[in-house]
Formats: structure tokens, sequence, C-alpha cells
């Protein structure tokens, strides 16, 4: 098939990253649709680690074109530092290879302001979010008052729209929340600098993807989050502020449903999550500090440690349903290696019955036991394994056992974050 969407079927920080790394050399064009740069994704070269916010994870694959589409939200700031350091850097220079939605919101100072003021007075009971404007700036896209890309084009349509909600958003700031108001003629004329800096990369992004589709081009569309942090499908209201599961390719890159994809979802060997909400699996024991260590679990956008659990099996089959993966890219194995016994949670316990599906209601899903399968470990290194016969038995026992309990087959395994340190089994683009 032409296109491949590599989506996240846990909580968000699987590796999609190094994931759509390896499958850009397959495509020509990559494609961000949802999230923004609450997203971090690392990719690890040789020496060099780069993490994206917001530019495309295939952006270092020359001559590939990277889009960022309408269902993203767009930080310029954040943006035109990424593309400041890529060009220092030699990565790229012709800036057609970059494309932003013209329709793209964009984050502005006071959804800043506005989810940090949020998260204090939650206190305690804060969700945890990444504090880059992500949930006040979808909520405005909403309520059909954002400031979109081409907005910072047009200095007259700007000043009217900032206007309009400035005074809004102040008052809830101020009155509200007893912060400072953010300066609108400071806002404005900033903003529209950004403007003039991105204009070279903003265009209809979804008529470009129509007619390249039509010339044949392969598509790679990047998740960002993933499908336990889904607005609707995740554990809400502790998930992030849009759509992360497949349906959300189509709105967010402006293509049709009818457009056909192999749908690639990427799981941890175990699983993590940062920020509040439930977490059945999760470790509070050696255990969990061992694989914090191990694979260095802190978050790429905000350094946070991340909570490490079990390989959750009811996670990702409830990922699998609502996105049909057609395969699993399985990371990040080589971290469990040195534990003697493995554990996976197969079902969970709630009032002495079994319940064989994930329901995604807080309230249930935090007091619910996991079931747990335990399975021998292994010790020996694994990074260097460039087939699936190099495995050890006990690993290769493992994967085994997550694609019986999910019925999907594992067409990439991941050893370790460089590039090479990945078994590719089946190609999503062959
Ligand atoms: P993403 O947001 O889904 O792209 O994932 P992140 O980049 O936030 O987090 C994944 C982390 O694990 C990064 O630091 C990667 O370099 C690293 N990583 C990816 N795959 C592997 C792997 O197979 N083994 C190890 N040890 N690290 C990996
Ligand atoms: P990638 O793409 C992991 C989490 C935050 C918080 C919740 C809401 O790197 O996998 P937000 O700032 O979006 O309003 O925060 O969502 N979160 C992520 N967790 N990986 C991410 O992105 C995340 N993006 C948001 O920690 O719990
Ligand atoms: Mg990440």
């Amino acid at each position: 098939m032409s296109s491949v969407a590599v989506l996240g079927a846990q909580w968000g920080d699987e590796g999609k990253g190094k994931v759509v790394d390896i499958y850009s050399e397959f495509a020509d064009i990559i494609v961000r649709f949802q999230g923004g740069n609450n997203a971090g994704h690392t990719l690890v070269i040789g020496e060099e680690k780069f993490i994206f916010h917001l530019i495309p994870s295939g952006i270092l694959h020359k001559n590939k074109t990277c889009v960022i589409g309408n269902g993203v939200v767009v930080d310029p700031a954040v943006l035109l530092q990424e593309i400041g350091k890529l060009k220092k850097k030699g990565v790229f220079s012709d800036d057609s290879r970059l494309l932003l939605s013209h329709i793209a919101n964009v984050i502005m100072p006071y959804h800043v302001a506005l989810d940090r003021a949020r998260e204090d007075k939650l206190g305690e009971k804060k969700l945890g979010t990444t504090s880059r404007g992500i949930g006040p700036c979808y909520a405005d896209k909403m309520a059909r008052v954002g400031i979109r890309v081409a907005d910072l084009l047009k200095p007259r349509i700007l000043k009217d729209k900032l206007s309009n909600i400035l005074d809004l958003h102040n008052f809830i700031l101020t009155g509200y929340y007893g912060q400072p108001p953010v300066d609108m003629e400071r806002v404005y004329d900033e903003y529209l600098k950004y403007g003039e800096l991105l204009k070279p990369h903003i265009v209809d992004t979804s008529l470009y993807l129509d007619n390249e589709m039509r010339k044949g081009a392969k598509i790679l569309f990047e998740g960002a989050q993933g499908a336990m942090l889904d607005v609707d499908h995740g554990t809400y209201p502790f998930v992030t502020s849009s759509n992360t599961v497949v349906g959300s390719v189509a709105t967010g890159a402006g293509i049709s449903v009818k457009v056909r994809e192999t749908v690639i979802g990427v799981a941890k060997a175990y699983t993590t999550r940062v920020g509040g909400g439930p977490f059945p699996t999760e470790l509070f024991d050696d255990d969990g500090q061992y694989i914090r260590d191990a694979g260095n679990e802190y978050g790429s956008t905000t350094g946070r440690p991340r909570r490490c659990a079990w390989f959750d099996a009811m996670v990702v089959n409830y990922a699998a349903r609502l996105n049909r993966f057609d395969g699993l890219a399985l990371t990040k194995i080589d971290v469990l290696t040195g534990l003697p016994r493995i554990k996976i949670c197969v079902g969970y316990r709630m009032n002495g019955e079994i319940i064989d599906h994930l329901t995604p209601e807080i309230d249930l899903l935090e007091r619910v036991e996991p079931v747990y399968e335990e399975l021998d470990g292994w010790s020996e290194d694994i990074t260097t394994a460039k087939e699936f016969s190099d495995l050890t038995k006990q690993a290769r026992r493992y994967i085994r056992r997550i694609e019986e309990l999910t019925g999907i087959p594992i067409v990439m395994v991941s050893v370790g974050p460089e590039r090479n340190s990945t078994i590719i089994r089946k190609n999503p683009f062959r």
C-alpha cells in the first residue's frame, strides 16, 4: 500500500520518532496531523541525537517533503527554533521541503499562560500537562475563536481576531487566575514577524497531498501521543486535547478516510506514562526503577520521570481495536534485559470478575486489578541483534506471546535507540 500511518498504542513516547525515521526511507512525504509541541520524538543516528517537537521525523532524509497538517497546533516560535537548529546543522536548506498548513491553529502566548494557570490552580488534582498551551489552543479552535497560520500573514485580520479574543482571555487570566495580562501590541508585532518568517513554508497542504497522492506519492503519517491519551477514547480527563487514533489522520491531514493506509501501532515492550491518571500495571517497586533507569524514562519534552509499568495487553488490544493495526512495532525490548521474570497483564479483575476488554472510564480503571502472566527473562545483551533469530529464546518467547495476546504481527522489533538497532520483519511499504 502506498501510505502508512504510525500511531502510538499506549500513553505516548512509545518510540514513534524512531519508527518513522526508519520508514521514511521508503516514503516520499512524511506528515504530522495532530498534537503540537507537547510531542517529543527522539532519533538517534550514530552519535547524534535529535528531538523533534513539531517537524516530522522524516526531515533527516534528503529529498523527502515534510508536512505539518491542519490538525496540528503550531507554536511558531518553537517551529522557527527547530528550523533554525536543523539549518545550522546543515540538515536542510530548501524551504519547500517543509510545508505548513495555512489553516493550522496557532498556539498563542495566552494559551501557554492559561495552560500553566489552570494547572497551578488545580494543585494536587492537576492533569500534568506539558504546559505548552495545547489544551487552550484546541479549545479556542473548537470555540471558533482560534488564530490560524494564514492569519499571521494578514495584519488587519490578525488585529481584529486578537482584539476579540484577548479581552476575554486576559479577563480570565487576571480576574480568575491572578496572573498578568498578555499585551496585545507585543503579541501582534511578534506574531506578524513569525508569519513573515514562516511564509516560505505556508501552503494548502491538503491540496498538496491530494495532488501528490494522485501522482502516486508514498505518504507516511506520523502520529503524536498515543491511543490512551486520545481526547475521546483515552483516560479522560487525563488525556491530551486531540484525537490520536487513526480517524484523525484524515481530518488532520485534510484527506479522505478512503485513502487506504497500512496502520502500524507502536508499543513499548513495557508501558510508561507521564502526567496524572489511572495506570493499572504501574510499578512502584525495584522493577519499576530498574526499567526507568535502563530505559532512561525521562520525558523528551519536559524531562519529567516517566511512570513505568508492565506491558498491558488490555491497553494494546484496546488501541488495536480503535485503530485496526495491521502490525505492531515493539520497541525498547532491550530495556527488559536483566530482569529475571517479566510480567504481562492479560486481563483485569474487578469485584472478583475478570474483564477482557478495557473501558476508558477512569473511576473503573482506577479500581481494576491486573491479571498477570509471568515469563522468564534473559540476561544476554540483545542490542546487536539484526534478525529475530539473533534474540535470546526468552525474548523471542516474549514477543510471540504479545503477538498471541494481541493477534497482531510484530513487524518491527527495536533493540536500542540507534537507527541501526532494529529488526525489520516486514516492511509495510513493500
Ligand atoms: P516518541 O514520542 O514515541 O517518538 O518516543 P520518545 O522519543 O519520546 O521516547 C522514546 C525514547 O526511547 C527515546 O529516548 C528513544 O531514543 C528511545 N528508544 C527508542 N527505541 C528504543 C529501543 O529500542 N531501545 C532503547 N533502549 N531506547 C529506545
Ligand atoms: P509524544 O508524541 C507522552 C501527556 C502529558 C499529560 C497529557 C496532557 O512524544 O508521544 P498536554 O500538554 O498534551 O495537554 O498534556 O498528555 N502528553 C504526552 N505524554 N508523550 C507525548 O507525546 C505527550 N503529549 C502529551 O504528559 O499527561
Ligand atoms: Mg515522546
